[in-house]
């Protein structure tokens, strides 16, 4: 359903996504509470806001705290594949959100919902993967001066939003949501951990217990979904490039080699570097008949799709986001998800009580750049650690969990230097 106020696929399904929605916010405590404080402060007040993320119903739980904070939202996604479309539906219809997000948007679709948050003029914008950052100062350059910060959700965008930085292109501030540690630690690891898992395993149905599962990159998320590999009964290889990481993989207990020798022993591959041509044509030359090949990453071009395309004599759909590739020699390869992020794709995305941190660490940075645009430059910031303890704490309020205080001779022996043995 196309208008001037949205683009989604269908309204019908708004009674759908109201249910999703109420079952993501069943889990994130840490959001509700920072919603019912806004909806009284109206931090957000009169602001227009672009978001592009993936429109989930943990997405929406954020949008509607924005939304109660006073702002004007305008959403897009931030993948082709990974909107909800019940989601969408509800956010439009019920809670009244500009939303242009359909789940299987093309690259043309994906671009014209992009320009159309641009269109709302955002004063702040929420990225995850830094495209609306990145089209705002490509083709609408004349908005930028209006955007008083950005913040970024994700690694990928953060790298890029760097390299602008570097390049003295950047045109506003940003806050890095991604390096705050109640993000990456949590979110990255255990969320794409889980998440990343799940995915692959509604696409196939395969057993993991026995297998062979190739991880590239040993960043947080490669961490996370190596750790539940194995936690699945899995025989983990990790691939890196970085010598810290590699070690760490190897003293964590996972067997370490480059992409080529584990090319022949892998079972499932995927891939979470954030890189590009991770797995390449020689590394699809060397595969098992049968192999999985997945991605976790932001973009879908770790895997060199074009290689791996042109190699296939025949291609079969057997399963939902199962794409198999028929190699010249008989050997069938099986691509999950085009190659996109397998955990939105083929399954929910992070549970919803992960992404409670990471959007907590969201809506307390949008209102920290708001309050504080006069002391921000065009850089690229890293969450005020006063927000991540915040988070922090109220989650594990919201857990149940107490915890231990320095008593004051503790804090005095941490300040002092004279006493030792
Ligand atoms: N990124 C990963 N999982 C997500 C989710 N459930 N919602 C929004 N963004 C996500």
């Amino acid at each position: 359903m196309a208008d001037a106020a949205h683009d989604i696929a269908d309204a019908a399904l708004a009674a759908d996504g109201l249910r999703r929605i109420a079952w993501a916010e069943r889990d994130m405590p840490v959001v509700r509470g920072i919603r019912e404080r806004f909806a009284r402060e109206r931090p957000l007040a009169g602001i227009r806001v672009g978001v592009c993320l993936h429109v989930s119903g943990e997405t929406a739980a954020l949008v509607r705290t924005l939304a109660a904070a006073g702002a004007d939202v305008a959403l897009c996604a931030s993948n082709p594949l990974s909107t909800q479309d019940d989601v969408a539906a509800a956010l439009a219809v019920e809670d009244g959100i500009a939303v242009f997000a359909r789940r299987g948007e093309d690259d043309d679709a994906y671009y014209r919902h992009l320009m159309r948050v641009a269109d709302h003029r955002p004063q702040l914008v929420i990225d995850d993967g830094a495209d609306l950052i990145g089209v705002l100062h490509a083709a609408r350059r004349e908005l930028v001066d209006g955007v008083i910060a950005g913040t970024e959700e994700t690694t990928t965008g953060v790298i890029r939003l760097r390299a602008m930085e570097a390049d003295g292109v950047l045109g506003f501030p940003v806050i890095a949501v991604n390096e705050a540690q109640t993000k990456h630690l949590f979110d990255n690891r255990y969320g794409t951990g889980q998440s990343v898992v799940d995915g692959i395993v509604r696409a196939t149905n395969v057993l993991l217990a026995g297998r062979t599962f190739v991880v590239g990159g040993y960043g947080w998320c490669g961490r996370g979904l190596a750790e539940r590999a194995r936690g699945m009964g899995a025989s983990v290889i990790v691939l890196e490039v970085d010598p810290l990481r590699a070690l760490q993989a190897a003293m964590d207990g996972f067997r370490v080699m480059p992409a080529a020798e584990a090319a022949p022993l892998g079972d499932v591959f995927c891939t979470a570097t954030g890189d590009t041509g991770v797995l390449r044509g020689e590394h699809f030359d060397a595969m098992r008949d049968g192999a999985i090949i997945a991605n976790a990453g932001h973009f879908n071009v770790e895997i060199d799709l074009p290689a791996l395309r042109e190699r296939a004599v025949e291609t079969h759909a057997p399963r939902p986001h199962v794409e198999e590739l028929v190699m010249v020699d008989g050997r069938r390869l099986h691509l999950l998800a085009e190659g996109r992020l397998v955990n939105l794709a083929a399954a929910d995305g992070h549970p919803a009580s992960v992404m409670d941190m990471s959007f907590a660490n969201q809506a307390l940075s949008a209102e920290y750049a708001v309050r504080s645009v006069d002391a921000l430059d065009k850089r690229v910031y890293v969450v005020p650690p006063a927000i991540d303890e915040e988070v922090a704490r109220l989650k594990l309020e919201a857990m149940g969990i107490g915890i231990d205080r320095l008593t004051p001779d503790q804090e005095r022996y941490l300040k002092s230097w004279s006493e030792g043995t």
